[in-house]
């Protein structure tokens, strides 16, 4: 089997998980649904990230010490991924020996091949990123709102010799295929027309004391960027021999805000310093407003993504940001749009078509789901929007693009809809002419075997649902896409479950 490695980014350990966050693992755990239901060997990492001063900052506000808090902050998050339904096969958190160890083993290796250096720094720090920042980064003669408060410093501090790559990196960038979507890959050779700088990649223990010591100098701790990235091959065992069998990564999913410069500059570079492959490739996504402002602890602006699971399910949830959220736009979250969707296309579309096929078929098949027989013209355009809906889905699916795919799954279901209405198997059920009888039973085939097919390609989104209407059909759990998404007779003779209320519609 093809392994196939993909990673999120791992959250800051100071505060609770958000709408952003969740995002991020519902989209990982998408793409890692349907690798897998294409016959991947997936591996998903997910994580948390807990040094640095956004940790320490948080820390203080609370009667906790460093460790205790991000314990608690990581009980949450876990917690998140379990209500969600995400198939992460690991969580890392960076204060783990398996990844200190690593990054210390990565720091003494730069220090012994004259790659990291000391030397004396003069100039301005932001405390909010975290980063020295240049004069040439203001705008109209200010700091950029982004870095907060600027204040200018002097101490001794290691480096990371950065410049020494950017010819390799750009050379690399213009002749591989790195970024999806295609348009931020010129972001970062944008980035890349400056002379970089090389990175700072240590802090004075004064000033920041919870970290990763420096092997060769412990009066220092590693710069939480350098630490946070080298998560992504510490979870895989970077070291050990089955190491190789994981990397390259062939995703790391990420926001926006964070592909500049630390994933396509500082990662790539860190990797060929310490001689492994870059990633094979970075699936960069939007953000989510809410309501058209941005998301913020500070304002209030905020949307509780567990409370809306815990109200509609996690399914509901998973289906509302994918089928949202194009990846790479940015997308607007609202409660009202969130309600809507939920009545239209999962209580109405699909909620009603499950109950429908269940209610009738009890009565009208008492030998379970009859097999079809002759094809007329509406199950034969049926059959054929199946084709096309597949094929599309496929394609949809491949590229990115699950919000068009669940649009198109959807309009199959509403197209089954459609077709019983048409043919109204309740009327033929009335009737005293066989070969109305005969085309009852082919009725119910035929939409039975349309839900079940529209229900393997919504595995990836809708995991729970989909296992639960399979059972309904009397089915096993949904396997790989090549045998479920082939149109079949496996329902033949198969006893439908009791009548279910899929997505009951909210008490106002
Ligand atoms: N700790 C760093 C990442 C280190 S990866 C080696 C970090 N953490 S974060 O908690 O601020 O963000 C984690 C992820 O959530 C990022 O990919 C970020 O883009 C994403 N989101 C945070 N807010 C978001 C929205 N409002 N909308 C969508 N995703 C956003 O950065």
């Amino acid at each position: 089997m093809t392994r196939f490695y993909i990673t999120t980014a791992i959250d800051y350990a100071n505060g609770p998980p958000h709408l952003g966050h969740a995002y991020e693992k519902v989209l990982t755990d998408v793409v890692a649904r349907y690798r897998r239901a294409m016959g991947y060997e997936v591996h998903f990492v997910t994580g948390l990230d807990e040094h640095g001063q956004k940790v320490q900052q948080a820390v203080r506000k609370e009667d906790f010490d460093e460790q205790e808090f991000v314990d608690r902050i990581a009980v949450q998050f876990r917690d998140l991924c379990a209500r969600l339904n995400i198939s992460n096969d690991d969580f890392i958190r960076t204060t783990e020996e398996r990844h200190k160890g690593v990054v210390q083993q990565i720091l003494q290796d730069l220090y012994d091949r004259g790659d990291i250096y000391l030397a004396e720094y003069k100039g301005f720090y932001s405390v909010r990123q975290e980063q020295f920042v240049f004069e040439r980064e203001k705008v109209d003669g200010a700091w950029p709102e982004i870095y907060g408060e600027v204040t200018e410093l002097s101490e001794s501090n290691y480096f990371f010799r950065l410049a020494k790559y950017q010819d390799w990196l750009v050379e690399y960038l213009q002749t591989h295929d790195f970024v999806f979507p295609r348009f931020r890959q010129k972001q970062i050779l944008e980035f890349l027309k400056e002379p970089l700088n090389d990175l700072c990649i240590s802090r004075p223990r004064e000033r920041l004391n919870w970290g990763i010591s420096l092997p060769f100098d412990p009066d220092y701790v590693c710069y939480v960027w350098f630490d946070a990235l080298i998560n992504y091959i510490s979870a895989v065992g970077y070291g050990t021999e089955s190491f190789d069998s994981y990397w390259p990564v062939d995703y790391h999913v990420i926001g926006k805000d964070i592909l500049v410069p630390s994933h396509s500059v500082y990662w790539p570079i860190m990797l060929k310093a310490i001689g492994l492959e870059p990633p094979q490739s970075l699936l960069v996504h939007g953000w989510w407003h809410i309501s058209g402002q941005k998301l913020s602890k500070s304002t209030g602006i905020t949307i509780d993504p567990l409370e809306l699971a815990d109200r509609f399910g996690a399914d509901a949830f998973r289906y509302f940001v994918t089928r949202e959220m194009s990846v790479g736009q940015d997308s607007d979250f609202s409660p009202e749009l969130f309600l809507s969707r939920y009545n239209s296309d999962l209580a109405n579309d699909l909620g009603n078509l499950v109950s429908r096929l269940l209610n009738l078929t009890s009565r009208h098949c008492p030998d379970g789901f009859p097999p079809a027989g002759a094809l007329e013209q509406p199950e034969r355009d049926l059959r054929e929007h199946w084709d096309r809906t597949c094929e599309e889905a496929l394609r949809l699916y491949e590229g990115f693009q699950f919000h068009t795919a669940l649009e198109k799954t959807f309009a199959f279901i509403t197209g089954i809809n459609r077709y019983a209405e048409i043919r109204a198997p309740w009327k033929l059920a009335k009737s005293q002419d066989p070969a109305d009888a005969e085309r009852m039973r082919t009725v119910y085939a035929m939409m039975g075997e349309g839900l079940r097919l529209a229900t393997a390609l919504l595995v990836p989104v809708m995991p729970e649902t989909a296992s639960r209407i399979y059972g309904l059909l009397g089915l096993g759990e949904p396997g790989l896409w090549k045998d479920e998404l082939a149109w079949s007779t496996r329902l033949d003779g198969r006893r439908p479950g009791e009548k279910a209320i899929l997505f009951p519609k909210p008490q106002p």
